[in-house]
């Protein structure tokens, strides 16, 4: 792999402002942002006024504690465009997320607000080792889902060649990476391995693909999947985190030099980790949950929102801005099997180290009597395919989750192909306990 870090002097100088400079920059924002959501929005209004906090209480970043959290069910009280600061007229883009429940999430963005965006996904790839010029795949999906777009507008803002693929026809994905020979590629990480079993599938050696740098976010992997995906590709596998209610993608993104957790930009987004029970604000370094206020945006405003992602804040290194541990899971992923709990980013780091099985995994949960039971249905690969070695592999996983985890899971080796491909955001969990 290529040494592909950014020079110093290409950063955006605030990357590596002193702690004082970003302090002095966040307080000045996170004024005008409370003030500009209490003013435009009557649901900060409210929220303010009921919770007797007004935008002039904040006197220092700490003061934001006192402001009350916003929840996805706030954005769906206020479905579709409630939640929105500036006339609709001024929004030119609306994106949504997905919403399994029939309507989405919508949030909008004015032009300045497209810009910041395009701006931090920008900051994102470089971070990542892209550089002006090169051919960038995004096969992140366009449409209401913000990483195709979000993706897009960031890779152009930098100066390189977009593909606009999206996701899906997954044959065409491998032609046109080799054709165009992008040398960075933007997609989920589940999918990336999609790609990497067509590459084999045409008889292609993916450590001879021209890609050198993936960013792959969108959804929960390890390090032990980026280990995975860096040896079979011989290229770079770096982090990139983001929401719609936030922005996008490009709220963080990890440095290819460090690979140590994913630095905030905090010139535009303001983290704190809360406790999920008591909603204290919860000191740098301690697990809780993520919450955002935005900094910047105009169009929609968010003040407080409790993402459900759980990780923890820790000091800058390759850049002054803090960082964010790899995510661990969404608190809604958590599974609770006999008492202990569990994120399938735990079982996804034993399988891989498990010899013979494919990566692709999903996790059925059931309910026997009053027990939940978790199955774990993974694929092993071709030439570990017999009854006798998946008959061996599914007792080293069992065992691994046994003595790591501390649970008994089934184990369900299939056949290759067996396993569900994903062609964006892995659905890793299939609930299949009655419903209550
Ligand atoms: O997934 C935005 C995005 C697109 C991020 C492309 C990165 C790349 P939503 O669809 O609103 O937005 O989903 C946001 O996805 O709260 C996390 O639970 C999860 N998520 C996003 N990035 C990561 C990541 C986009 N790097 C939700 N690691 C978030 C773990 C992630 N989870």
């Amino acid at each position: 792999m290529k040494d592909i870090a950014p020079a110093r002097h290409e950063l955006d100088p605030i990357e590596i402002a002193s702690r004082d400079e970003i302090a002095a920059l966040q307080l000045e924002r996170m004024k005008w942002s409370l003030r500009h959501a209490y003013e435009n929005v009557p649901f900060y209004t409210e929220a303010f006024d009921k919770a007797g906090v007004h935008p002039d209480d904040l006197k220092d970043l700490s003061d934001l504690a006192r402001f009350p959290f916003t929840v996805k069910q706030d954005l769906r009280d206020n479905y579709p465009f409630g939640m929105f600061a500036v006339p609709r007229e001024q929004v030119v883009r609306i994106h949504g997320s997905s919403g399994t429940t029939g309507k989405p999430t919508v949030v909008g963005y004015t032009r300045n607000d497209i810009d910041n965006w395009a701006t931090v996904v920008a900051r994102s790839m470089r971070a990542s080792g892209t550089r002006p010029g090169d051919v960038v795949h995004v096969a992140y999906g366009y449409g209401l889902f913000t990483g195709g777009l979000g993706a897009h507008y960031g890779a152009e803002k930098l100066g390189c060649t977009v593909v606009p693929v999206s996701g899906g026809m997954t044959a065409r994905q491998v032609t046109l990476i080799e054709d165009f020979k992008a040398s960075t590629i933007m997609v989920t990480p589940s999918y990336m391995l999609s790609i990497l079993d067509e590459y084999r599938a045409q008889g292609l050696d993916p450590r001879e693909s021209p890609l050198q740098v993936g960013i792959f976010g969108a959804e929960p992997w390890t390090n032990a999947m980026r280990e995975e995906i860096e040896q079979a590709f011989d290229m770079h596998a770096v982090d990139i985190y983001g929401l719609s209610e936030v922005i996008g993608p490009g709220v963080a993104n990890e440095c290819v030099e460090t690979k140590d957790g994913l630095h905030i930009w905090e010139d535009h987004f303001y983290p704190e980790v809360i406790d999920p029970v008591t909603g204290e604000v919860l000191p740098d370094g301690e697990q809780g949950e993520l919450v955002f206020t935005s900094l910047t945006k105009e169009a929609f405003p968010i003040i407080r929102y409790r993402t459900r992602d759980l990780t923890r804040l820790l000091p800058g290194t390759a850049r002054t801005m803090r960082r964010m541990e790899k995510i661990t899971g969404r608190s809604d992923d958590m599974m609770i099997i006999r008492g202990v709990n569990v994120f399938p980013t735990q079982i996804e780091e034993q399988l891989l180290k498990v010899p013979g099985l494919a990566p692709h995994f999903q996790i059925e949960l059931t309910r026997e009597g009053r027990m939940d039971e978790m199955t774990v249905h993974v694929e092993a690969l071709a030439d570990h395919a017999d009854e006798i070695a998946r008959a061996t592999a599914a007792a080293d996983l069992a065992e691994r989750i046994k003595q790591v985890i501390g649970i008994t899971a089934r184990i369900d080796v299939t056949t290759p192909e067996g396993v569900a491909r994903s062609q964006g955001k892995a659905q890793r969990i299939l609930d299949n306990r009655p419903k209550e």
